[in-house]
């Protein structure tokens, strides 16, 4: 790894602190921030943590017109040791660099990404809630910033990181969304970006999730960009369904998102010699599934939701009910194990925690 230090500049006052009990996701940020420029000729410089605050950039910036940006999310969790621990941290950097490349980004030195979020969430460690649910959610990401308005890839960024103590990511918390299939609009198609992570990927998906919010929906699912007939994800995370007895979630195709907890579940259901396939999942057979009493679970996973169930599914007016709205033996059990690794309440059996 190439040696690098990070500038510290404290901040004189301190924000006041939300009541644990009382977060909501992503809306309140802690004191200090970490930033990073690339320009070229000269690479990744002047890495620092400085105190948090607006950024300026010049309006004719590549990231206000073309959307050249990527980001990641994972979180910080305390212990009942009162220690700060990661979660497999380093396949979000891994995720990152692979978002960056598709993006015509350039790299970033992986480890010293990883130092500069532990030295952020160190130096945040008071702002590590403490409440049943809740953890301090980080938020690397990269934006193209050179002034320019060709469509070319930029030739300079800003990596920056900032910290937001959260609580669930559903206002539902741990109870089953409503999730509306989606038949109109398409989140993204093989070859596109779909399994980077980057804004307009959310921005496209934006309107969909519009048209069903007002009527209790927490998101959509999305279907392939094709023949609008395979289950691709919900946005926000990977779907499973638990059909008589075996766990399926949608392979990998180029245009789903890698998560770091779908890997984790399926890391897990082996373990534990439940049945579990990636493959291809159409709407059809979870309808027929469901119709013929054999769909007996959903649920969707990610670093913001964790697993979070769903308890209906609305497809083509029809509304099919999963576990009578309850949730299932396979997602509970999903989420008790990992939330115990994460919080350092369960052993650790596959080494995915990092201590800051
Ligand atoms: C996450 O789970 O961390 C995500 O990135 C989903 C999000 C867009 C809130």
């Amino acid at each position: 790894m190439e040696e690098r230090t990070i500038q510290v500049d404290l901040c004189s006052t301190k924000k006041e602190k939300p009541k644990s009990d009382q977060l909501q996701f992503g809306k309140v940020f802690t004191d200090h921030m970490f930033i990073m420029d690339y320009s070229d000729p000269l690479g990744w410089h002047d890495a620092r943590i400085v105190p948090y605050q607006p950024i300026t950039i010049d309006p004719s910036a590549m990231i206000f017109h073309y959307g050249q940006s990527v980001f990641e999310g994972l979180k910080a969790y305390l212990s009942p040791e009162g220690e700060a621990q990661l979660f497999r941290p380093e396949k979000n950097m891994q995720r990152l660099n692979r978002s960056n490349d598709r993006l015509c980004i350039p790299p970033i030195d992986e480890e010293f990404a990883l130092q500069a979020i532990k030295e952020l969430v160190a130096l945040e460690r008071d702002w590590i809630p403490a409440s049943e649910g809740t953890s301090l959610y980080i938020r690397p990401f990269v934006i193209s910033t050179e002034p320019y308005i060709g469509v070319a890839p930029s030739r300079h960024y800003k990596f920056i990181i900032i910290l937001s103590p959260v609580g669930a990511y559903y206002a539902e918390g741990i109870n089953p969304v409503k999730i509306a299939v989606e038949n109109h609009y398409v989140r993204t198609v093989k070859g596109g970006t779909g399994e980077a992570k980057t804004g307009g990927n959310y921005a496209a998906s934006l309107k969909a999730q519009e048209m069903v919010a007002n009527t209790g929906y927490a998101q959509v699912l999305w279907l392939d960009g094709v023949e609008k007939k395979y289950i691709e994800e919900v946005g926000s995370m990977n779907v499973f369904f638990k059909i008589n007895g075996e766990v399926v979630t949608p392979a990998l195709n180029g245009s789903i998102l890698e998560g770091v907890t779908r890997n984790s579940v399926i890391q897990l259901l082996k373990h534990w010699n439940i049945p579990v396939a990636e493959r291809r999942v159409s709407m059809e057979e979870i309808y027929q599934a469901g119709k013929d009493g054999l769909l007996e679970e959903a649920f969707g996973t990610g670093t913001a939701a964790v697993i979070s169930p769903i308890g209906q599914l609305t497809w083509n007016d029809e509304h099919l009910y999963v576990n009578d709205g309850n949730t299932g033996t396979v997602a509970k059990r999903l989420y008790d194990t990992l939330t115990g690794i994460q919080y350092g309440k369960e052993k650790d059996p596959f080494g995915w925690i990092e201590q800051v």
